[in-house]
């Protein structure tokens, strides 16, 4: 399914729009830069790095940057994202175009991209070039998302409050 459902050029051009915002990555205290790009349900592209900060977790990823430009313009489900990830080096051309591992997203951005699912469901490509990458549908990476349902209320019988680990005898008064 994932392989259907983005085109390989299509995947090829966000991991080069990866590799490209990549150089732009603020990563002043790791020195590992990280570039994101994701491809809306309604075909827009938008791109992110890991942008760090003196109070370090204030850091933003880059997936979750990307996603959020994504949304703040007015996308919601998102098709696919492309991840390059790995040491900061000498901008040379290979850096440009190449790293030499797999970048997973992190928990909290796999939780950020869990909000924004695409209506078929998102592709994830991790990539080290345009030409060596990886697929994996996003439902892969994430068991057991924390997800709106959660908030949808209390529970309005016993066995589904047993469900969740809620003892209904147990409730404030
Ligand atoms: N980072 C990302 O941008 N995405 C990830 O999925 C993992 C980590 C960034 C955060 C931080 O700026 C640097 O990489 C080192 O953790």
């Amino acid at each position: 399914m994932k392989n259907e459902m983005v085109a390989e050029e299509i995947i090829k051009n966000l991991i080069r729009s990866a590799f490209e915002v990549r150089e732009n990555a603020y990563a002043f205290y790791s020195h590992f830069a990280v570039g994101a790009a994701v491809l809306s349900d309604d075909g827009g592209v938008y791109t992110g790095c890991n942008i760090e900060n003196a109070s370090y977790p204030a850091g933003s990823c880059a997936e979750t940057v990307a996603i959020n430009k994504a949304v703040s313009e007015g996308a919601r489900g998102i098709r696919a994202i492309a991840i390059v990830g790995g040491p900061e080096g000498k901008e040379d051309d290979e850096q440009a175009s190449h790293v030499n591992d797999y970048i997973y997203p992190c928990g909290i951005c796999r939780q950020v991209l869990s909000e924004f699912r695409g209506k078929d469901g998102t592709v994830v490509i991790l990539a080290k070039s345009a030409d060596d990458y990886k697929l994996y549908d996003f439902s892969e990476l994430m068991v057991g998302a924390f997800t709106s349902e959660a908030l949808s209320g209390p529970a309005d019988d016993a066995d589904d409050s047993a469900e969740q680990g809620i003892d209904p005898d147990d409730s404030a008064e």
